[in-house]
């Protein structure tokens, strides 16, 4: 279980660790037990990799143990995890494709990225032994207790979450009925197909419908009726799940496909929950620049109104924290001393002094105060 601690001598003999704390420091003794155990930690939730398989032609799962300090969480949930990649940290969030289990491990299955720093070196470099650091859990998309009827929408790497959450739906009775549709460009980036076809053998409510974007010719495989070759829409939809009205809806995956599955199906839905990564194309009109100024850097920029904060200081060599950069984990939240700025996805404008800012999905649309 989760709980249950990695076996450190150190943390857990009490009066041991009264006589470590009043001689070293937090730090000190990270530094000096990590060279016995590299999961040791006086308090910060960490990982090690103890296993790395391939889950399709551009994902790798990797298996992690946490230590005695990383928080529980749910499936459906995100976690951000961090790395040292050549002296600089970098952070990225995942959704677990399987909880911590019985074994205390639980998994990520990570999509290689064109130019992502964190997913190629989680892809090349990462090894088994390495050690990741974990942040705390955080997201809504758990599984509902409300309603027993659910419609699973997945783009790309958006599949994640809903294996462990499959799993989970299994866990509490496999009650009520589960439709998986589950979209890719071609047969070679599914993931997880051994197991979905497992489950869909085990359980006859659960059904699995794989969309292929850029192919029509699934080989080898068993259930060639499974596939369909079609974006989302309202036809399809309509088709393999004529009960929606029944169901609560999830969708993950690229922001503007989680928009068209809710604009799709939030009227007729019980209730839809989205998470998106990235976002959506955003134009703006550079030519009209603001100047945002960085309290505790004592710095002040210029950058084009309606670019995403974020992105717009890390162009200007700026490091501010970051996890998920889709506005859920709160890891990038600052706050606002003077200025207006606006929502990316929701267009609203927030002009009052003192307001926290996620400055992920945040623009500036005035000249802006931050303390950063
Ligand atoms: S990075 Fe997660 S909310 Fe901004």
């Amino acid at each position: 279980m989760w709980g249950h601690a990695l076996n450190n001598p150190f943390i857990q003999n009490a009066p041991l660790q009264t006589l470590v704390q009043s001689v070293f420091s937090p730090t000190a003794f990270d530094f000096w037990v990590s060279h016995l155990n590299p999961t040791w930690s006086w308090q910060r939730p960490l990982a090690r990799i103890v296993a790395r398989q391939i889950a399709s032609q551009d994902c790798v799962t990797l298996t992690l143990k946490p230590n005695r300090h990383a928080q529980p969480f749910l499936a459906g949930q995100h976690i951000n995890i961090t790395a040292e990649i050549n002296g600089a940290r970098f952070t990225r969030s995942y959704s677990p494709s399987m909880v911590p289990n019985q074994a205390n491990v639980f998994t990520i299955t990570v999509k290689r990225m064109s130019g992502g720093k964190f997913s190629n070196w989680l892809h090349e470099h990462a090894k088994i032994g390495d050690v990741l650091e974990l942040g705390a859990p955080f997201g809504e998309m758990t599984l509902s207790n409300v309603y027993q009827k659910h419609v699973f929408l997945a783009a790309g790497s958006g599949i994640t979450p809903f294996l462990s959450l499959i799993h989970e739906w299994v866990a509490q009775g496999a009650l009520g009925e589960v439709t998986l549709i589950y979209w890719a460009k071609t047969q070679t980036e599914l993931c997880f197909v051994e197991a979905f076809s497992a489950l869909t053998q085990k359980y006859s409510n659960l059904h699995v419908y794989y969309a292929l974007t850029q192919e029509q010719t699934p080989q080898n495989f068993q259930t060639p009726n499974h596939f369909i070759y079609e974006r989302i829409n309202q036809s399809l939809l309509d088709t393999l799940v004529p009960d929606l009205n029944q169901r609560v809806v999830y969708s993950c995956g690229p922001a503007a496909f989680v928009e068209q599955a809710r604009r799709l199906t939030q009227e007729q839905a019980k209730d839809f929950y989205g998470e998106a990564f990235g976002l959506p194309l955003i134009t703006h009109d550079s030519t009209e620049q603001v100047n945002i100024h960085l309290t505790k850097s004592n710095r002040t920029i210029r950058v084009a109104s309606g670019e995403p904060l974020l992105a717009a200081l890390e162009a200007q060599g700026l490091k501010p924290e970051s996890g998920c950069r889709m506005g859920i984990c709160n890891t990038c939240v600052c706050t606002k001393q003077a200025g207006t700025t606006e929502h990316i996805l929701t267009q609203e404008r927030d002009t009052e002094a003192g307001s926290s800012v996620r400055i992920c999905i945040s623009s500036a649309r005035s000249d802006l105060t931050l303390d950063l």
